[in-house]
């Protein structure tokens, strides 16, 4: 199957209460492992790209490593996404070479400049045959160069979605209910919460409108600790509790954005690898097991959290 929009993706998970991962890729084992679990799993899937990831891998390489993994895959619907496009010249970009759907992140200008830059955006999208998500709504955490403070976040106004979605004509919309980038999601000692009231508001004004959640990632423990073991500190790390997610996927949230748990998985296989055996030195004994981890991550998100095993 062709890469694919996210139009039918998110109908279908909206009417069958489940969310779509969209989990981000860098390189070719990243996106092997993630593929894997979902062509096992025959879930849909979309494969995200970020600004620092096209930076990091070079635009076509990443391009012509996702075309692979589609050929690879079989028949499971792929999207490919940009994740965070913060101008209209990186959309363009993205969009002429062939990805299927954008994000134009314009929750740092005012409401009305978000408005001007989306619909920009959306127009050369719709008329290039791609989709595309706008955000309402500043989360904490680390994208690239943009730190947002925990006391710059803002949750979404569910007062201002109807409009946004109307003069924007966008596809989806992300929204803050509490999620936040990074492994830090929440204050030492403070309970992980997430607004559901605010998602239930927004949803009463734009039923069945696909909503988005970025920072998602739940932050196993068990990464955690073993970092601690070799004396890296993360101690006050803390990720969106799975039941939350779970909550969120079977609502009008359609597409829930994991990165840090990927990041977490694949670097821990490495590690273990090259500290049990530090003489080793061909660099497919210790990746392998990092896209080993990538695929037992996302088996796990497909079938006890986003409920999407059997949907593609
Ligand atoms: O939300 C951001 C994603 O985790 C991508 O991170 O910008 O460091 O590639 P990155
Ligand atoms: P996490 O940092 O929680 O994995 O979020 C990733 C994300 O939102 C990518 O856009
Ligand atoms: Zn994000």
């Amino acid at each position: 199957m062709a890469l694919v929009t996210t139009t039918e993706m998110f109908k279908k998970a909206y009417e069958g209460g489940y969310a779509v991962g969209a989990f981000n890729v860098n390189n070719m084992e990243i996106i092997q492992g993630i593929v894997g679990a979902a062509a096992e799993l025959k879930s849909p899937l979309i494969l995200q790209v970020s600004a620092g990831a096209r930076k990091y891998a070079n635009p076509t390489y990443l391009k012509k490593l996702v075309e692979a993994a589609v050929i690879e895959a079989g028949d499971i619907p792929i999207a490919l996404h940009l994740d965070h496009g913060e101008d209209f010249e990186i959309c363009k970009a993205c969009i002429d070479s062939g990805f299927t759907s954008v994000m134009i992140d314009g929750s740092k200008h005012s409401f009305e400049e978000n408005i001007r830059l989306t619909k920009q955006v959306v127009d050369y999208a719709h008329a290039h045959g791609c989709v595309v998500e706008g955000e309402l709504g500043k989360l904490a955490g680390i994208e690239d160069d943009v730190n947002v403070s925990a006391e710059d976040a803002s949750y979404t106004n569910p007062a201002e979605v109807e409009e946004f979605v109307k003069r924007t004509g966008v596809d989806s919309l992300a929204i803050a209910i509490g999620t936040s980038h990074g492994a830090f999601k929440f204050k030492p000692g403070q309970k992980p919460q997430l607004r559901f009231d605010i998602l239930e508001e927004i949803e009463r004004r734009i039923p069945g409108f696909p909503i988005v959640l970025h920072g998602a990632s739940s932050v196993s423990q068990e990464y955690v600790k073993e970092i601690q073991q070799y004396g890296g500190n993360l101690a006050d790390a803390i990720g969106i509790p799975e039941e939350m997610l779970r909550q969120a996927a079977s609502s009008a949230v359609c597409k829930i954005n994991i990165d840090s748990d990927l990041r977490l998985a694949f670097t821990a296989g490495i590690r273990n690898v090259l500290s049990n055996n530090p003489a080793v030195f061909d660099p497919r004994s210790y990746l392998k097991v990092g896209r080993e981890n990538i695929k037992t991550l996302v088996s796990h998100k497909i079938k006890e959290v986003l409920g999407s095993e059997g949907q593609a």
